[in-house]
């Protein structure tokens, strides 16, 4: 279960990197759950960096050990923690998608960020870091292609309750992912994924190019079609998307 334990503190470099550094030293529970206020060196996906305006936003990472998740398995990890957030967005009445793989969008504006950090031995995921950023009472980004729960309902929201609700609805769709239920937690996240339905702008290492979103393997991996009808397999860092957020 996700947060047995919740700590808060205030000022870190980064949750992730606070919650590697216990794991480092054996002192961490399974289900732990660290909040921050401000965050120096947040993380971001591909090595970027992730800004969040200080007391105003969620910054939280937990901590998770699986017993039986093979590698083969991982993209069920993206597939909880998104739907996770959508449908916890849903209860504040804010209609989010995902981008692939687990960017979670009002339109095109991003509102939250995750970042899954996996210790792995062998075939197997022995546990996860899993980071969430979730923009909540931040009002101007800017320049950045971005928007906030205050954004989206013009209302303020209580960050502690709202991570303890986010911690529930985890848990709802970590239990999914628990007893195998991969399809499920797929077939929910592919109804969700941008780019599933339409043509979007792609930019691989050569050319940039329409495409429609086929799949998404359970590796993780992006399965496109061009409009030419040719189908293309991509790796999170082969390909982005051509209007970067
Ligand atoms: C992304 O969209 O690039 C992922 C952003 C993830 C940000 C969160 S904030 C809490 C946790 N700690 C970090 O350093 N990063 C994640």
């Amino acid at each position: 279960m996700i947060g047995q334990k919740i700590i808060h503190i205030e000022k870190l470099d980064s949750t992730n990197n606070y919650i590697a550094n216990l794991v480092k030293s054996g002192t961490l529970t399974n289900g732990t759950v660290i909040m921050a206020d401000e965050q120096t060196a947040g993380k971001g996906q591909r090595g970027s960096s992730w800004t969040s305006e200080p007391y105003n936003n969620l910054i939280f990472s937990c901590y998770i050990t699986h017993s039986d998740l093979l590698i083969s398995n991982q993209n069920a990890l993206n597939y909880f923690v998104s739907l996770a957030l959508i449908s916890l967005l849903k209860e504040k009445g804010i209609h989010a998608q995902i981008k692939w793989p687990n960017d979670i969008l009002v339109g095109t504006l991003k509102i939250g960020g995750v970042l899954i950090e996996n210790q792995i031995h062998y075939d197997k995921i022995k546990s996860s870091i899993i980071g969430i950023g979730l923009n909540v009472n931040q009002k101007h980004f800017s320049g950045l292609k971005a928007s906030s729960i205050l954004n989206e309902t013009g209302k303020e929201t209580n960050r502690t309750v709202l991570g303890l609700e986010l911690i529930e609805k985890l848990n709802v769709y970590l239990n999914l992912l628990r007893i195998g239920k991969f399809e499920i937690l797929k077939k929910e996240y592919m109804e969700l994924l941008w780019g599933s339905k339409e043509l979007l702008d792609y930019q691989d290492k050569f050319t940039s190019f329409k495409a429609q979103i086929l799949d998404v393997d359970s590796t993780g991996k992006l399965h496109l079609k061009l409009q030419n009808g040719e189908q293309r397999i991509y790796d999170l860092k082969e390909i982005q998307f051509k209007d970067r957020l």
